[in-house]
């Protein structure tokens, strides 16, 4: 286990953005993990009531075992706020996600959301968006979205498990690809290019939600926010 402290303060800021009595989305990896258990913190001691909304199994077992209220995103359509982890941030906030195969989720309930809150450390900051995209697609149509990708360019594989022989499969029953592109000249194009694939889930890169975006940096030092 790397340095935490960064992850730490980021998640910590976050989770104290959150208003008493209103519906969070919470986002799935390891800084989220820190802004649950300020959240968590905060419900104990009594200055704070809300409603977590998961954007997984990972993210609901750990918000049930710290004693956080969830509902379902169907219970909850409308949120005040989402508290996510990125893998890559660009200078406009437009991101890629989806290490840990929640992307579809996460993207639901980014937009679910009035507020989406980035909890990052300084090393996912980047001039330019290069990490693999994560693409959730049916197993159904999984070689036709390959076969599709390929004529876009650049290359990729079926993201295999490392605790399980065989495919990663999502909370959704998905497959993940893992394509690489290079470095991506256009986020918003290249998302649409993606999700125009029949057999495409959700691709993991977010833009279009830039202006509701706050960033949360964190370092040893605290840390620093990013607004469009
Ligand atoms: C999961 C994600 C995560 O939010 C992203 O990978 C960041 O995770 P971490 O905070 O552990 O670095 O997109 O699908």
């Amino acid at each position: 286990m790397g340095n935490e402290a960064p992850k730490r303060a980021a998640g910590y800021a976050a989770a104290d953005l959150v208003e008493p009595g209103t519906l969070v989305g919470l986002g799935t990896g390891s800084t989220v993990r820190f802004a649950m258990e300020r959240l968590a913190e905060r419900i104990r001691g009594g200055g704070l009531s809300c409603v977590g909304v998961p954007t997984s199994y990972q993210t609901a077992i750990r918000a049930r075992a710290l004693g956080i209220p969830l509902a379902s995103l169907n219970d909850a359509p409308h949120l005040a706020i989402a508290i996510d982890g990125a893998d890559q941030v660009d200078p406009e906030l437009r991101l890629i996600k989806g290490r840990g195969a929640a992307l579809t989720r996460e993207k639901c309930v980014a937009a679910a959301a009035d507020q989406l809150v980035i909890v990052v450390d300084e090393d996912k900051l980047t001039e330019r968006l290069s990490e693999k995209v994560p693409i959730e697609v049916l197993p159904f149509a999984c070689a036709l979205v390959m076969d599709r990708l390929a004529q876009m360019g650049g290359s990729g594989r079926i993201r295999e498990g490392t605790a399980k022989d065989g495919p990663v499969v999502t909370d959704n029953g998905g497959l993940v690809i893992d394509w690489s592109f290079g470095q991506i000249e256009d986020p918003a194009g290249l998302e649409t290019s993606i999700e125009r694939i029949p057999g495409v889930v959700a691709a993991g890169i977010f833009s279009g939600f830039e202006k509701k975006t706050k960033v949360i940096v964190g370092s040893d030092a605290g840390y620093r926010v990013l607004t469009r």
